[in-house]
C-alpha cells in the first residue's frame, strides 16, 4: 500500500487529499474561494495566492486527520505544478517543498491536465489507458488521445475562448454572477432553446471556437435591450449551453471509429509527418469526460447519449471535475511511475 499527500492551489479551489495507490480516495478536502473573489465578478491572481497561503495548514491537518494517516504514513508528496495562476501555483509548489524537506518524502510536480483526467481513474478503479478524452475546463478544451500512462497527445483544442472561459463570460452577459458556469447551468434549466436559438460553432477537423458563438449571444442580447425578459434569459441561456456542449460532442463522436486517426488526416491537428503511422487507430473503447465544464447538466447527459454503447464513458462526480487535489495525487502516483520524457508543466506534451 501506498499513500500520495497531494496539493492542488492552482487557481481558486485550495485542496487537500490522500490517495492509496493511486485509486482509493482516502480524504479529498477542498476550500472554494468563492466568497474571497465574487465582490470582483472573477478571480483575482493576488488575492487567491495570499488565501491558498493562509488555508493550506488547516486543510493539511484536516486531510491527513480524515484519511486516519500520519506524516510517516505518507510516501510520496504530489503537486500541481502547471498549468494554473503562477501566484497560486508557487504557494503550493513551496509548501510542497517544505513538507519534502522537513518530513524527508519525495515530491512530484503534477500536470494539472492530467489530473482531470486521472479524475476518472479515481471514479473507476479498473479504468486503464488506451483511452480519449475530452477535458474541458475554464482554460482548456481538449480532445486527448492517452495511450498509455504518462503519454498524452492532443488530437483536437480551441482556437479561441475555451468552454469553461466561454460559460463564465456568457454568464456575465445574461446578468449572472460569478462563479458564471454553474449558474448558466441553472438558469438554462429553466430555458427552451428552441426559442432564443444560436449557431452552433462547426470548425473543420477537431477544432472548436467558441468566440463567434458568444458574440452572436451579445448581438441578441442588444437586439433585445430593455425588452428582455427573464424567460429569454433562460432561453438563451439553454441555447448557448445547447450549442456548445453539442459543439464539444460532434468532435468526439467524430474519433469515436477510428480513435482521431482518420479525422486528424482529415484536416485535423497532426504534423504531416505524422498522420496515421504507426498509430493504434481502432475504435475507441475507453472515452473519458472530464475538468470543471464536465460538471454542467446537460454535458453529462447529452455525453452518455452520443457515446451510447459504441464506448465505455466516464464522467467523475462534480466533486471531482472541479478542480481537486485527489486527481492531482492519483496523477502524481502514476508520473512518478510513467516518467514523461518532456516538461509537462504548462501544456499537455
Ligand atoms: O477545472 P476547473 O474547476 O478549473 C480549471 O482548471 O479551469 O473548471 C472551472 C470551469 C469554470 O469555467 C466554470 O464556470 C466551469 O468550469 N463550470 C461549469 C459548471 N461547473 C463548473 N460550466 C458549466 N456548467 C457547470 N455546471
Ligand atoms: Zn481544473
Amino acid at each position: 500500500m501506498s499513500l500520495t499527500l497531494g496539493i492542488e492551489t492552482s487557481c481558486d479551489e485550495t485542496s487537500v487529499a490522500v490517495v492509496e495507490d493511486g485509486r482509493r480516495v482516502l480524504s479529498n478536502v477542498i476550500h472554494s474561494q468563492v466568497d474571497v473573489h465574487r465582490e470582483f465578478g472573477g478571480v483575482v491572481p493576488e488575492l487567491a495566492a495570499r488565501d491558498h497561503l493562509e488555508r493550506l495548514p488547516g486543510l493539511l491537518d484536516l486531510a491527513l486527520e480524515k484519511a486516519s494517516a500520519k506524516s510517516a504514513d505518507v510516501d510520496l508528496l504530489a503537486v500541481t505544478r502547471g498549468p494554473g495562476l503562477v501566484g497560486c501555483l508557487l504557494v503550493g509548489a513551496g509548501v510542497g517543498e517544505g513538507l519534502a524537506a522537513a518530513w524527508d518524502k519525495p515530491l512530484t510536480g503534477v500536470n494539472h491536465l492530467w489530473g482531470h483526467i486521472y479524475a476518472a481513474m479515481l471514479t473507476r478503479p479498473d479504468l486503464e489507458p488506451p483511452l480519449v478524452g475530452l477535458v474541458v475546463s475554464g482554460a482548456h478544451s481538449d480532445l486527448v488521445r492517452m495511450p498509455a500512462h504518462g503519454r498524452f497527445e492532443v488530437i483536437g483544442r480551441t482556437r479561441d475562448d475555451a468552454a469553461g472561459e466561454a460559460f463564465d463570460k456568457a454568464a456575465r452577459m445574461l446578468g449572472l454572477g460569478f462563479p458564471g458556469g454553474p449558474a448558466l447551468d441553472r438558469l438554462a434549466r429553466r430555458g427552451d432553446p428552441k426559442r432564443q436559438p444560436l449557431p452552433k460553432p462547426s470548425l473543420p477537423g477537431l477544432e472548436y471556437s467558441f468566440s463567434g458563438l458568444k458574440t452572436a449571444l451579445l448581438y441578441r442580447l442588444r437586439d433585445l435591450g430593455e425588452r428582455v425578459t427573464d424567460q429569454d434569459r433562460a432561453d438563451l441561456a439553454a441555447a448557448f449551453e445547447q450549442s456548445v456542449v453539442e459543439s464539444l460532442l460532434e468532435k468526439l463522436d467524430r474519433v469515436l471509429p477510428t480513435g482521431g486517426e482518420v479525422a486528424r488526416s482529415a484536416g485535423g491537428a497532426a504534423p504531416e509527418g505524422q498522420r496515421g503511422r504507426g498509430r493504434a487507430g481502432g475504435a475507441v473503447q475507453e472515452v473519458v469526460v472530464c475538468g470543471g465544464v464536465a460538471a454542467n447538466t446537460l454535458l453529462r447527459k447529452r455525453a452518455a447519449e452520443v457515446v451510447g454503447s459504441r464506448a465505455r464513458l466516464t464522467i467523475p462526480p462534480l466533486e471531482l471535475c472541479t478542480d481537486n487535489a485527489a486527481m492531482i495525487a492519483a496523477a502524481g502516483f502514476y508520473g512518478a511511475r510513467h516518467a514523461a520524457d518532456v516538461d509537462p508543466s504548462l501544456g499537455w506534451e
